[in-house]
């Protein structure tokens, strides 16, 4: 049986840290509300001129680094992000041309926080078919220049921060036994009547023109959330999804070496990794340094845990993601 597995791992995030108490100088906030309700400390923002396939580019050549190969190895190149450069083409055209990949397969995928997870589902499959033999999954972001800085935002701004994290997969022969190297389950799932609960608005090509001076008055081009309901949902769906392929691969949280979990609140990774009886040492968060970096959180979390050593080949990881759509997914992996 064919496996999909992970040959290398690279993030990047942007020099330029922002601190809780520089948000707070231009809206009503305060160091402690965001530490207490989110457990963000601070987050990284670009300089004006970097966008989302910017912060792809190192991340990725780290992963193709750590995989020894060469961007002319590639036969796919996946993007995650709800933020890319320009509203068309995609992200990962500008990458596979930033990279010098030969004319291969490139998309950018929508599924906001989930889009690591639907990215791997993707990648396995064309994997495991044989269709392709390497394929670059990356998932990168720039909030910062789509985030309201009035009080009006604020609910919503101090969570986002800017990132890339990129995941180099191959395939590789495996006995078919949960005992495997590689992508062992990886299920994602939709309920689309919550779309509405976490969006942005505009442009929209419902509407003509796409963006107006009314829009922007409004803040149409800005996120909004629910985010009791975000909350609640994803206290439910994360650990719905990850108990789904634990089960499915006949294992238990005893069996996870590390839950490496989408990052959007402390107090929800807590409360998820709690009801999966995961103990706070074996669950990977690094929210207070970057906050939410969306479809960049959970390849940034495998490589920062590569990168310092506390992941080891052999190792199972649980990975559970949450987000707007909603979309919602998990994936048992041994690394
Ligand atoms: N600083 C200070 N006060 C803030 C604030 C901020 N940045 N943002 C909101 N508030 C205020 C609200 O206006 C409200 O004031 P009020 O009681 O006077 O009306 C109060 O804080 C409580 O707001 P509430 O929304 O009930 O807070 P909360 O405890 O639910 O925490 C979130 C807010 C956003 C941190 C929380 O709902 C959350 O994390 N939701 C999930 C978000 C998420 O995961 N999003 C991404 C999904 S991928």
């Amino acid at each position: 049986m064919i496996r999909t597995v992970i040959e290398g791992l690279g993030h990047y995030l942007p020099p330029r840290v922002v601190t809780n108490e520089e948000l707070a100088q231009s809206m009503n906030t305060s160091d402690e509300w965001i530490v207490q309700r989110t457990g963000i400390r601070e987050r990284r923002y670009v300089e004006d001129g970097v966008g989302a396939s910017d912060l792809a580019l190192p991340a990725a050549q780290k992963a193709l680094e750590q995989a020894g190969l060469a961007p002319t190895d590639l036969d796919l190149i996946i993007f995650a992000t709800l933020s890319p450069d320009v509203c068309f083409p995609g992200s990962a055209c500008f990458l596979q041309a930033r990279l010098g990949c030969r004319p291969i397969a490139a998309l950018d995928i929508r599924t906001q926080c989930s889009g690591f997870l639907y990215g791997l589902q993707i990648a396995d499959a064309f994997l495991r078919t044989g269709t392709y033999r390497h394929v670059l999954l990356v998932g990168a972001e720039v909030h910062s220049t789509g985030l309201d800085f009035s009080d009006r935002g604020r609910d919503v701004t101090v969570l986002f921060g800017d990132g890339a994290g990129a995941v180099v997969l191959g395939a590789r022969e495996g006995a078919g036994l949960p005992s495997d190297s590689g992508v062992l389950c990886v299920r994602v799932c939709a309920d689309g009547t919550g779309a509405k609960e976490l969006w942005c608005v505009a442009p929209t090509s419902a509407r003509m023109p796409r963006l107006t001076h009314k829009m922007l008055e409004d803040g149409l081009h800005f996120p909004q959330m629910n985010g009791r309901l975000v909350f609640r949902w994803a206290t439910e769906k994360m650990p719905e999804a990850a108990q789904q392929v634990l089960d499915e691969m006949g294992m238990t949280a005893n069996d996870v070496r590390w839950f490496v979990p989408h990052q959007a609140n402390l107090r929800i990774n807590e409360l998820v990794a709690r009801k999966l009886g995961i103990p706070d040492e074996r669950c990977w968060n690094n929210i207070e340094r970057y906050g939410n970096t969306t479809a960049a959180t959970i390849p940034i979390g495998l490589s920062e845990l590569a990168e310092s050593g506390k992941l080891q080949r052999g190792d199972l990881l649980l990975l559970a993601a949450f987000g707007s759509g909603f979309t919602w997914g998990s994936a048992l992996i041994r690394y």
